[in-house]
């Protein structure tokens, strides 16, 4: 993988911040997009735009075959059909839909018990808890161990309990924890649940086959794997979604209409109100072609090595407090503190330095309570990040230490 290379189909990256090359390091929050994606957006508004599966006539036609296609291809990248690729906005849209879709066909009652994890974004934690507290279910959580791994023998335990749904991340967005999803699926169907996998960190940079996970739903967004805003996925095994009402009604999810009753459109479609976000689907098209074209398997690669030197580095800075368990276990994403300074001073300097990272509780506010920090810095790293940057990033934190007197 030429990282070089790679870095020059990203416009953004000539930029330069305060002066200095912009070093981005806040890919978990988004990542940048190379040319190929904006110019297909563009090429899609220029040439091909009208809304798709109304028009009998050449640009509707058109946008139809392209967005259609695209689904087919998000669905490949995963393993399962354009019927089980459902578009959402993004991955909190996908699992709020679900939540929400779940309780209405009752899968979920009073009483009935969700089963989340400590390292939860607030994404895959919020819906739960509107779903305590408008009917009533009841949640619980696999704790972390020591070494921010997922406690498997406290899973056993939780589950004896027989929870309906298990809901869990494959992907850590503040210890980078890759968490054994396909262990937890097996046990989660001994005892009779569902598995909902929060996969918005993880299809971005490791192959994931929705089949051999052996999940039952899956959610993940474009705007992390090289594509834009606003258009992510939930995925689900076919039998399950055809079983599930729609969460929000009218447009392109109809199928009859009378005064008093509707009826709903086949999968997957019946899960698409109103109308969709044509270009971005184009786009990420365009991004997901681009990650199979280095291979994900290479990406995850590439993200050890890098990944392995930002731990071995960071973690000679006596003064860093690092957060997450042994390079081997995560991907390229690390959180941290520098003694004494905050989080948002740290940025700051870093910024300075043209170093773009992240600071705050980083949607997981319960989890950097757990951790006893509240916030922290977040360095997560991507396809376009070079060993340089790594370096940049730790002599930017020796600088911070040296303005803050650490
Ligand atoms: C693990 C995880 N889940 C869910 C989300 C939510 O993604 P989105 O904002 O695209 O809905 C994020 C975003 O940071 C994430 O890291």
């Amino acid at each position: 993988m030429n990282t070089e290379k790679i870095k020059k189909d990203f416009p953004i990256l000539k930029r330069k911040i305060n002066g200095k090359p912009l070093a981005f390091l806040d890919n978990a929050a988004t990542t940048q997009k190379p040319f190929q994606v904006i110019n297909a957006i563009t090429d899609f508004y220029e040439n091909h735009n009208a809304n798709v599966h109304r028009g009998k006539y050449v640009l509707s036609e058109e946008a139809s075959q392209l967005f259609e296609n695209a689904r087919k291809i998000i669905g490949e990248l995963v393993g399962v059909t354009p019927a089980e690729t459902i578009f959402t906005r993004n991955t909190t849209e996908s699992l709020n839909v679900l939540a929400f879709s779940l309780a209405q066909q009752k899968v979920l009652q009073k009483d009935d018990t969700v089963l989340l994890s400590h390292m939860e974004h607030h994404a895959n934690l919020v819906p739960w808890i509107q779903l305590k507290e408008k009917i009533g279910i009841k949640l619980g959580f696999v704790p972390l161990k020591k070494n921010s791994e997922l406690d498997l023998e406290q899973l056993d335990v939780l589950l004896q309990k027989k929870p309906k749904i298990v809901s869990i991340t494959h992907c850590s967005n503040v210890l980078g924890t890759i968490n054994p999803i396909k262990e937890i699926a097996r046990k989660v169907h001994d005892a009779n649940a569902l598995l909902i996998v929060d996969a918005a960190q993880s299809v971005p940079r490791l192959p994931v086959n929705f089949k051999k996970l052996e999940a039952d739903f899956l959610a993940f967004s474009a705007h992390k794997m090289l594509g834009p805003t606003g258009i992510g996925c939930l995925i689900g095994k076919k039998e399950l979604l055809e079983s599930l009402p729609p969460f929000l009604t009218g447009g392109e999810m109809i199928e009859t209409v009378s005064w008093e009753k509707a009826t709903w459109n086949e999968l997957p479609w019946k899960f698409e109100a109103g109308t969709q976000n044509i270009a971005g689907a184009i786009g990420w098209k365009v991004a997901a072609d681009y990650l199979q074209k280095i291979g994900l398997e290479t990406v995850h690669h590439f993200e050890q090595k890098i990944g392995k030197k930002a731990f071995d580095a960071l973690s000679a800075i006596k003064e860093v407090g690092l957060y997450g368990p042994t390079p081997s276990k995560k991907c390229a994403l690390f959180s941290f503190n520098l003694k004494g300074v905050h989080p948002h001073d740290v940025a700051t300097v870093l910024d300075s330095e043209g170093i773009a990272v992240r600071s705050g509780n980083h949607c997981a506010q319960p989890l950097l309570r757990e951790l006893g920090a509240d916030n922290s810095v977040r360095a997560s790293l991507y396809i376009y990040n070079t060993e340089a940057e790594v370096e940049r990033l730790v002599n930017a934190i020796e600088k911070t230490k040296k303005v803050f007197k650490v």
